[in-house]
């Protein structure tokens, strides 16, 4: 279980983020959906400690994260799937993989069995498995920088835009494996401006803007696109 509380923090003396609370149910897939710059990567680094609170709490599974560094939180679950799939360009998509499971590289066999685990979730990178991360396409990134998170052996999983830049017949294959991530048992926060996408597979929404959560809605409420779109582009200003 996540859970943020009227959490506020920013760069420097700039604040960012003005009293975001969401919660996510164990096993729960929540969406955060807005447009450029509105504190959605933000959020993301304040709960991975990345980025430190000014106010508010970060809570796992009922854990208050303050003063917990980024690495001790991937130790208790927490992994970031960073915007901008950014891989070890140069190095091997088997390597990319083994760096997910750096902190604790004596565990050989577990680490063995985890990689396995990955290529049989994405058996595209089983086949590209020798091949430099940077020679990878759009899709294929998108999956190793989710595989990698894997190796990690995450209870929470945190997705910065996992659909940007791709076709949308890749976008369904990203959205079918993340739905496979919540039958592992994963918690996930889906951070995405693909409105829907994430109705596809969400069961809870959020809408950030400037900072604040501007509507929250359950799927399945017959929720509509169009009122969604309505807070999402900025319809309903609040300033
Ligand atoms: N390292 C940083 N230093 C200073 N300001 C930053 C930094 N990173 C982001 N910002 C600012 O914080 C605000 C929110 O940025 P953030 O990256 O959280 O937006 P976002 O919702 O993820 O946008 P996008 O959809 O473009 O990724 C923006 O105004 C951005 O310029
Ligand atoms: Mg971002």
């Amino acid at each position: 279980m996540l859970k943020l509380d009227n959490i506020e923090a920013g760069y420097g003396n700039t604040r960012i983020l003005h009293g975001v609370s969401l919660e996510i149910p164990k096993r729960g897939l929540v969406a955060l959906l807005g447009g450029n710059g509105t504190g959605k990567s933000t959020t993301l680094k304040a709960i991975m400690g990345l980025v430190g609170l000014q106010s508010g709490t970060v809570t796992v599974d009922g854990r208050d994260m303050a003063g917990i560094a980024p690495e001790a939180r991937a130790g208790l679950g927490l992994s970031l799937v960073p915007q901008g799939k950014e891989a070890f360009g140069a190095m091997s998509v088997e390597d990319n993989l083994r760096m997910g499971a750096y902190h604790r590289r004596k565990d050989r066999a577990g680490i063995a069995i985890d990689l396995e685990a990955v290529y049989t979730r994405f058996p595209r990178l089983k086949e590209r498995r020798r091949v430099a991360a940077g020679m990878l396409s759009g899709g294929e990134r998108q999956m190793l920088s989710i595989g990698r998170s894997l190796m990690s052996r995450p209870s929470v999983l945190l997705l910065d835009e996992p659909s940007a830049a791709l076709a949308p017949k890749i976008v369904e294959e990203i959205a079918e494996a993340i739905l496979g991530l919540r039958e592992l048992g994963l918690t996930l926060l889906l951070v995405e401006q693909n409105v829907g996408m994430a109705l596809d597979i969400a069961d809870r929404l959020y809408v950030i803007r400037g900072g604040r959560i501007a509507h929250e809605t359950a799927v399945g409420d017959g929720i509509a696109m169009s009122e969604l779109q309505e807070f999402y582009l900025g319809g309903h200003q609040d300033a």
